[in-house]
């Protein structure tokens, strides 16, 4: 392996930048053998590779590990977390996990790097501000006013599929004008069937060589891919002909990419090509969809199991919007219920890890690592570091109030990332999650069902694995 260890790899002191000098290069220490060799570790489960990285916290502020010929590097501490994103962001690009994801996502915001990914996020920008989110907000609050009318009093059902639900209603809405139509459940059916052999694709080296090949699964990925492309460029050509007919938009993120220009400083004044339009268009349908439904099912779950912060969210509902449905201008007053978000968002975060590739070589606090090594950095174990969260695991949404959050370090809590790359949905997730808890909580208390065993599923987004079973009691007044 080449490394020669300065430290034993014990716990240690969790929080001390033991390193391993290797030529000129220095690593954290780590594990001693290629990944693959420790698959019969309980540690290694390709399903759940949060505990793996939960192994890998023992070894402190940052660890090691190899892929094959890869060098793996996972950083627990804020301020590493922070150069990568923010002070030495020009030295990293996507990591090949998430380019990988180039076979579905094309070259959108997710998956490009450099200029592309500059363009992109230039045009995609004026689709999510403020003014133009707020007008969102009423066709929000209206889908999650008729979910809450559907519901029966103590009829058992699961949650997360009923949030799943609602942000497709959502999604439909918002990025395409449109009810949950077949065609939405299509996109939605297809990218199904492409995240699950994604998953497949991941484990190969060289997956990008199969593609074309004759093998049933990957006959049936091309097909999932033909089929999706076809719905979303129909989808975007009818667009196209009304948005030049009325040379206006119809106020979804779908007419606002379609009239957008590159006009900033420095922009090519042009629009997106229908190749360039199908990849954001996908993108944001796969980044803003799943990722709120979890935020909202977890909620739920922690809702049953705190009762008492979910009478006073109640207290809070009740008090602000005195039985009314909410606004957009409600969202300041809503303190509570943003404090329940937050902490909800720390311990399960949708986005549960980042990763990043190094370009060139480059420092990061005590260590010096070479271009080629991918770095990785999970909100779910840092945002349960007993350092910034005393007893972690309990859900306290005191955490959240503005003295308590100025005491930690910004990268403490990243649930949205940060940096140029932050999140571009983040205001509209914030949105979105508190006007639905709210409209749903101002109608519904949540029980649990009794005995089941709840359990996550770490995909691309933090999913419970086999749903959270609840009743709903109906609440007085
Ligand atoms: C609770 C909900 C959400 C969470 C936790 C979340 C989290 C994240 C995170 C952590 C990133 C950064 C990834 C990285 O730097 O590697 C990201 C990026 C992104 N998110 Fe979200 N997101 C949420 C909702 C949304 C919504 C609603 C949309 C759109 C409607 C959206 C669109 C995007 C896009 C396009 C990017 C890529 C940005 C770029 O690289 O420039 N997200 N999100």
């Amino acid at each position: 392996m080449g490394f020669s260890e300065s430290i034993p790899r014990s716990a240690g002191d969790r929080h001390s930048a033991p390193v391993v000098s290797r030529g000129r290069y220095v690593y954290p220490p780590g594990l001693r053998f290629n990944l693959p060799f420790y698959r019969f570790h309980e540690f290694f489960d390709p399903e759940n590779p949060i505990l793996l990285f939960e192994h890998l916290r023992r070894y402190g502020r940052a660890a090691h590990y190899r892929i094959l010929w890869n060098d793996v590097v996972l950083l627990n501490d804020p301020t590493d977390i922070g150069e990568v994103l923010i002070d030495k962001a020009a030295s990293f690009g996507k990591d090949r996990t998430q380019k990988r994801m180039k076979i579905l996502l094309g070259e959108g915001l997710i998956t490009s790097d450099g200029e592309t990914h500059k363009r992109g996020r230039r045009i995609a920008a004026p689709a999510f501000h403020r003014r133009r989110i707020e007008g969102y907000a009423g066709q929000i609050v209206g889908l999650a006013a008729a979910m809450r009318d559907q519901w029966k009093p103590e009829a058992e059902f699961d949650i997360s599929a009923e949030m799943m639900r609602l942000a497709l209603q959502v999604v439909a809405r918002t990025l395409f004008d449109t009810e949950v139509t077949p065609e939405i459940h299509d996109i939605n059916d297809q990218v199904n069937v492409i995240m699950d052999l994604y998953h497949f694709l991941m484990t190969l080296p060289r997956a990008e060589l199969l593609l074309n090949s004759p093998l049933p699964k990957m006959r049936r990925f091309r097909a999932a891919k033909k089929r999706l492309d076809d719905v979303v460029d129909g989808m975007i050509h009818s667009r196209r002909s009304e948005v030049d007919a009325r040379s206006s938009d119809r106020g979804d993120l779908l007419s606002m990419l379609v009239a957008a220009r590159d006009d900033e400083v420095g922009g090519d004044h042009r629009r997106l090509t229908s190749e360039e339009l199908r990849d954001q268009v996908l993108t944001l349908f796969l980044a803003g969809f799943e990722t709120v439904a979890n935020a909202l099912s977890w909620t739920w779950l922690l809702l049953g199991q705190n009762p008492v912060a979910e009478a006073r969210l109640h207290v809070e509902i009740d008090a602000v919007l005195n039985g009314r449905l909410p606004t957009f201008d409600d969202i300041p007053r809503l303190e509570y219920t943003s404090m329940v978000l937050s902490e909800s968002m720390r311990l399960y975060p949708p986005a549960w890890a980042m990763g990043r590739e190094v370009l060139e070589d480059v420092s990061i606090g005590p260590y010096h690592l070479r271009k080629g090594t991918m770095v990785f950095f999970s909100q779910y174990l840092v945002q349960r570091d007993p350092r910034w969260f005393p007893e972690p695991e309990q859900f306290k949404p005191e955490r959240f109030t503005p003295a308590a959050k100025a005491g930690r370090p910004r990268f403490a809590y990243f649930p949205f990332g940060g940096g140029g790359r932050q999140c571009i949905g983040e205001s509209f997730a914030w949105m979105e999650a508190t006007l639905a808890l709210v409209t749903l909580a101002q109608r519904w208390r949540v029980e649990l069902v009794q005995g089941q065993k709840i359990e996550m599923l770490p995909k691309i987004t933090l999913r419970p694995k086999n749903g959270i079973r609840v009743k709903m009691m109906r609440r007085e007044g």
